[in-house]
């Protein structure tokens, strides 16, 4: 009697441990679903949208900011006055401990470290829809770089 309650239970605790199993599958197979050329488009353009908007700001572009509602400078620079074509800006290498900061900082960081350093502006959210199109546009020019956490 004892026994076939324990095989019972051993019985149960199988069938729900594949079920569990199974559900977790079904969810992996359906990340692996290629997905259309359509959907990749449809990636691609919200991407390359951030990186329009990116770019504009980063040239300094005054009807963008205002539209964003964000100040990146009061000196007149903008960005790509000091880094051209996003150069210098090794998003790759953070994040790093930046000596100007005296910290541990991230790529967010250091943006705003810019903004409100040599470009005497005002810092921005670092989730705001500013921050993100500012770093689209930074890790787009960059593409191919080889990823190098924490290098100087
Ligand atoms: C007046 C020149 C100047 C302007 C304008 C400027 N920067 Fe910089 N930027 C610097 C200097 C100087 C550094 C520090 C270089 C270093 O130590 O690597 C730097 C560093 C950076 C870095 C980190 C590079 C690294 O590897 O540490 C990022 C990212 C960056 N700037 C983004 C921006 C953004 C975004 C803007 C516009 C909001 C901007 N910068 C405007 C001069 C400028």
């Amino acid at each position: 009697m004892k026994r076939k309650r324990y095989a019972l239970i051993v019985l149960g605790a199988t069938l729900s441990l594949s079920l569990v199993v199974t559900a977790v599958l079904n969810q992996a197979l359906a990340h692996k679903a290629k997905h259309t050329p359509e959907q990749l488009q449809a990636f691609q353009d919200v991407l390359m949208e951030q990186v329009r908007l990116g770019d504009l700001l980063f040239h300094g572009d005054g009807a963008t900011a205002q539209q964003m509602g964000v100040n990146l400078s009061r000196t007149g620079m903008a960005c790509a006055m000091c880094h051209p074509f996003a150069s210098d800006t090794h998003p790759h290498e953070f994040p790093k401990f930046q000596e100007q900061m005296n910290a541990f900082a991230t790529l967010r960081d250091m943006i705003n470290w810019c903004i409100e350093k040599p470009n005497e502006g005002e810092i921005i959210g670092t989730d705001s829809e500013a921050m993100k199109a500012l770093e689209a546009y930074i890790y787009w020019s960059n593409q191919g770089s080889k990823l190098d956490t924490g290098r100087h």
